[in-house]
């Protein structure tokens, strides 16, 4: 199993130590064109049954149009739409067929819901990623699954103190959701209860 970390931390390194060479930690930015061919050599031959593409960045928090720079827009659609989509595609021909591919998405990039009032260019990044993804499911037509997963609003760095998930309730619900669509083609749109949310 590997993990990919931008910055390495004594806490990941402790996990690492304690799962007996079952767990290593590479260090690495989702946002590197070449993240993709480095991770299939540091993965061996063996096929990847699970993908889980979990970093993410706020972004800007001006509506769209005030004070945010080319820059800023540029990292924030990079990281949170394009460099998941990239690794997807680079992945994808070492998944196995009853794989699981997972890029966390949230609530806020559902145009129908329309949720993202505080955080409209966070929300539209998510948008955009949802909507690469069905895009690149639709034109490959992957044998493995293609999740959006949100997952829920989570007590993390990102999700502040005030959130009403923890990490650990979240993680599990997320992975007991990616497990349940372990054999399933497709691209789907869920929460980490498991329920489908509108696109
Ligand atoms: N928390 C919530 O309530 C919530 C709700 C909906 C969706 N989400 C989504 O869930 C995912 C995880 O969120 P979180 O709450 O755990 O966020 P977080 O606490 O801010 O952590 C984000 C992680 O992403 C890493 N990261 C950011 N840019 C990166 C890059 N270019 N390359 C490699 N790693 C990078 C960060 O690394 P560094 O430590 O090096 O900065 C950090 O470890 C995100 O995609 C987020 O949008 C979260």
């Amino acid at each position: 199993m590997l993990a990919l970390v931008r910055t390495p931390n004594a806490a990941l390194d402790g996990l690492a130590a304690t799962a007996a060479g079952r767990l290593r930690v590479v260090t690495g930015d989702l946002c590197d064109p070449e993240l993709g061919a480095r991770l299939l050599s540091e993965s061996g031959d063996e096929p990847l049954d699970r993908l889980i593409v979990n970093a993410g960045i706020t972004g800007p928090k001006e509506a769209p149009g005030q004070r945010a720079t080319a820059a800023e827009l540029g990292e924030l659609f990079l990281t949170n739409a394009l460099a998941p989509l990239r690794l997807l595609e680079a992945l994808a021909p070492r998944m196995a067929t009853a794989g699981v591919a997972a890029c966390l998405s949230s609530q806020m990039g559902s145009v129908s819901l329309a949720r993202a009032a505080d955080m409209p260019l966070y929300g539209a990044s998510k948008a955009a990623l949802n909507s690469l993804l069905q895009s690149w499911v639709a034109g490959q037509q992957p044998a493995f699954a293609v999740l959006a997963l949100h997952p829920g609003w989570v007590r993390t760095e990102l999700g502040g103190t005030s959130a009403p998930v923890a990490v650990a309730d979240s993680v599990a619900g997320l992975v007991a959701t990616m497990e349940a669509k372990a054999s399933q083609r497709g691209c789907a749109f869920l929460d980490y209860q498991g329920q489908a949310l509108p696109w």
